[in-house]
């Protein structure tokens, strides 16, 4: 490039009047800018004087929703009571949308209350599980938060500092969470206006609960207990069923029928479920009906200690270590219909269960020949009918495989040393049922439908001589209409024989390598 003079001279004019130009562009646009805030605080302030106090509202208006979606019925007439009211309790069935009913009540809470001149807000979320926390209800908080509609709301959408994982921290607040197990921590939650959270609240302690009262009692304070109901027992139990001291809830209990009718249940889904776990189930009422059922007590196994064991394994899954292999529990098919189940135990999880359709002694023996090498370890095989096959086969190839034989005596007793059994079978039940009683053992089982409907099923009863008698197999199947065969293969897994023969004579006929 070259210089030449004529340029010079005719654009020091014109570059003066450029920065002039471009000096008064600057302060036009800062203007329009500062106009652009101060309509949009307006529209905010607007906002949140509109819906403050009306949940439903904003649940109706500020969520974009798609075609033929919205809140259902009884999600508009929990939301209305939000707003009116300061406590807030419902039950109901698995997936009526109960957690998302919250999560869309952290997000109005938080944007109805932020920014308001010397009062701050809070909201602490907790449940019984760490888990329903961070694998439910913040996932649902940013699934709802990506929905808002920010143009009605009038400010901007949330920054990534402002909504974390588990936390949505705004000027004058923030939410977050909170272990049900720590009431110190719920309990030191200040703020002039303050909303508690309990998610899946059938088993947070009553401590828990307590710990939000002190601030209950005052203005600007809430509180919301959703859950699906369990043993009639407990703080949100003693709510939902209005015992004397909890008048100020207001409770609702959204039926199976209005779950359906709103599309977030199907009928097929229910009737499966009646027949899975038979409709006298707790399982079946506490899950598809949202009734509170005890654990039936002739069940050796109830569903309360299972469902402990489904929060440990998922628990187990974040942590990648299961624990050595320990054995494979194989229940054999009987007949042509059944189902050949085989627990793989790990430590003292049941990590996963396969399930095999008519497969021949071979086949069988092949897979749990095949299971054992994998892992390095033994087999207890059932060896009433075809499983007699499946255990010779095995034996004979010098592999570690222990005889369970459910009609086989056995020594071994209770942990009170009161009752003993009427068979192997009765004590490997019973077995089970004390290990998942046993917290420090910390069993975790996978979470699968049908197998939780097998573990609660078996009932048991004393017979004279002070024996432990469980259900049989044939009974059952006469009473449901099937088998329980992945519940054997777990049973069995977690009986390695070894509690024969510590107890006395091994009925087992157990063989190791
Ligand atoms: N009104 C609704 N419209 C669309 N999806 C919804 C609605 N309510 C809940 N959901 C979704 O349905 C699923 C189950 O709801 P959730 O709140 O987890 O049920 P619950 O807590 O009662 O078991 C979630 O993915 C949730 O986001
Ligand atoms: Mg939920």
């Amino acid at each position: 490039m070259s210089f030449t003079e004529t340029p010079l001279k005719t654009s020091k004019k014109s570059w003066m009047e450029e920065a002039l130009a471009e000096a008064y562009q600057e302060a036009k646009r800062l203007a329009r800018e500062k106009k652009n805030r101060e309509a949009n605080r307006a529209k905010y302030a607007d906002f949140q004087a509109k819906y403050r106090d009306d949940f439903a509202g904003f649940v109706r208006e500020c969520i974009s929703w798609g075609k033929d979606e919205g809140p259902s019925d009884y999600q508009e007439e929990i939301a209305e009571k939000i707003s009116e009211v300061d406590r807030v309790s419902a039950r109901g069935p698995h997936g009526l949308g109960k957690t998302a009913l919250m999560a869309m009540a952290v997000l109005w809470f938080a944007l109805t209350r932020d920014g308001t001149k010397d009062k701050d807000w809070k909201v602490v979320t907790t449940a019984s599980a760490w888990r329903q926390l961070e694998k439910y209800l913040w996932p649902e908080i940013h699934k709802w938060a990506r929905r808002l509609n920010w143009e009605k709301i009038g400010r901007p959408p949330f920054h990534r500092d402002e909504l974390l994982t588990q936390k949505l921290k705004l000027k004058t607040g923030e939410a977050f969470a909170v272990a049900s197990d720590d009431p110190g921590l719920i309990e030191g939650a200040h703020a002039d206006e303050i909303l508690y959270i309990f998610d899946e609240s059938k088993s947070v302690l009553p401590a828990t609960f307590d710990a939000a009262e002190g601030a209950l009692g005052t203005e600007g304070a809430k509180a919301i207990a959703f859950s699906t109901p369990g043993e009639p027992s407990g703080r949100f139990y003693e709510i939902q069923s209005r015992k004397a001291g909890y008048e100020d809830w207001w409770v609702r209990h959204v039926k199976k029928d209005e779950v359906i009718a709103a599309g977030r249940m199907t009928e097929k889904w229910a009737e499966a479920r009646r027949r899975q776990w038979g409709e006298k189930s707790s399982v079946y009422l506490n899950r598809v009906e949202g009734k509170f059922a005890s654990a039936d007590e002739e069940s050796v196994i109830s569903l309360a200690l299972v469902e402990k064991a489904i929060e440990r394994w998922y628990e187990k899954q974040d942590q990648e270590y299961w624990g050595d292999f320990v054995t494979v529990g194989v229940d054999v098919a009987r007949t042509g219909q059944d189902q050949t189940a085989y627990a793989l135990r790990f430590g003292n999880s049941i990590k996963e269960i396969r399930v095999t359709n008519q497969e021949d002694t071979m086949q069988t023996s092949g897979k749990t020949k095949g299971i054992m090498s994998r892992y390095d370890g033994e087999a207890i095989v059932d060896t009433i009918g075809i499983g007699a096959g499946v255990f010779d086969r095995l034996r004979e190839q010098g592999l570690p495989v222990v005889a369970f034989t459910a009609s086989a005596k056995t020594r071994f007793t209770d942990m009170s040393g009161e009752y003993g059994f009427a068979n192997v079978r009765s004590a490997a039940w019973w077995n089970l049922r004390e290990m998942l009683d046993d917290d420090d053992l910390g069993i975790a089982l996978p979470d699968i439908d049908e197998l939780i409907g097998d573990l609660t099923t078996p009932k048991w009863r004393v017979n004279s001589g002070a024996r432990i008698s469980v259900e049989s197999k044939d009974d059952i199947k006469k009473r449901i209409g099937r088998s329980t065969n992945l519940g054997d293969s777990v049973i069995q897994a977690f009986w390695d024989g070894m509690q024969a023969t510590e107890y006395g004579e091994n009925p087992l006929e157990g063989y190791r390598g």
